[in-house]
């Protein structure tokens, strides 16, 4: 028997705050039917120097608050989230849930080459060693360089994305990854891909650059058509953003990084 499926609830996605607007882009670019219900945890970003505990409690407060929106699965547009919380929300919740990671290691294994790949990110993401677990899981002869990069949240929090000064702080931070000889190179946190042209600068256009944004998009899309979750309609779906503080500086940068009208941020205390 052929079953028609029409779910039409929401995408729940979320991140410690803005950055998940990237994932955001790419969900509405691949899937434009589909509804959305973002969180940015804005009150509470940033995540990436925090213990795993708090992040566990952060993200479980925050996959409840969007299923009681409707969501139909959870999309983690966090890497800190995604590379200390997933396991602890695949546990506890009743819905698909996906994290970045496994989605941008499987795109940096298709693009290397020499299987030399790089990892940036946050404290709390790059010392969890969860990119690495992951990448050795693939292909145990893969080699890995990772590194922190705690001033990159800054800079595109506060719109510095281009510029000497940023170009001097991403050149001292990449210069030790430039003599690791990847080709390849997973931007493990959401707000990095915003700085994206200046780090292909630095690195050459030797070394391929990792969005997980994009590849996340395209892993939702396979959970929800392998869950029957996809919608089935040919009009756009809405998009809701939730924030815990600050909605009008969040209504203004997703406006402008989304290049769509969207409904009045609200407000939620969790
Ligand atoms: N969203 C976080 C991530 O992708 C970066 C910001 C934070 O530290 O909370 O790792």
């Amino acid at each position: 028997m052929n079953t028609f499926h029409n779910n039409k609830k929401p995408i729940g996605v979320f991140d410690s705050g803005l950055g998940g607007l990237t994932v955001v882009k790419a969900l509405r670019k691949r899937l434009p039917n589909e509804s959305v219900v973002y969180l940015g945890d804005t009150a509470r970003v940033p995540y990436g120097n925090k213990s795993q505990k708090l992040i566990q409690e952060y993200s479980l407060q925050i996959a409840d608050f969007l299923i009681s929106k409707g969501a139909k699965m959870i999309v983690v547009a966090c890497n800190t989230a995604s590379a200390l919380a997933i396991e602890a929300l695949k546990e506890s919740v009743s819905v698909p849930v996906v994290g970045v990671i496994e989605s941008g290691v499987v795109a940096a294994m298709k693009s290397t080459q020499n299987k030399h790949i790089g990892v940036i990110g946050t404290i709390a993401t790059i010392s969890s060693g969860t990119y690495r677990e992951t990448l050795v899981r693939q292909d145990d002869h893969v080699v890995v360089a990772s590194k922190e990069c705690p001033l990159f949240v800054p800079l595109v929090e506060e719109g510095w994305l281009t510029g000497p000064a940023t170009e001097m702080i991403v050149r001292e931070y990449l210069d030790t990854m430039k003599k690791d000889s990847i080709d390849t190179l997973i931007l493990g946190c959401t707000h990095y891909p915003l700085l994206k042209p200046i780090i292909q600068k630095i690195m050459t256009d030797n070394v391929t650059l990792v969005d997980s944004a994009e590849a996340i998009a395209e892993t939702t899309a396979d959970i929800l058509s392998n869950n029957s979750l996809a919608v089935n309609l040919s009009t756009a779906g809405s998009l809701q953003c939730y924030v815990t503080d600050l909605p009008a500086r969040f209504e203004d940068v997703a406006r402008r990084f989304l290049g769509e009208k969207i409904p009045r941020v609200q407000t939620v205390h969790l």
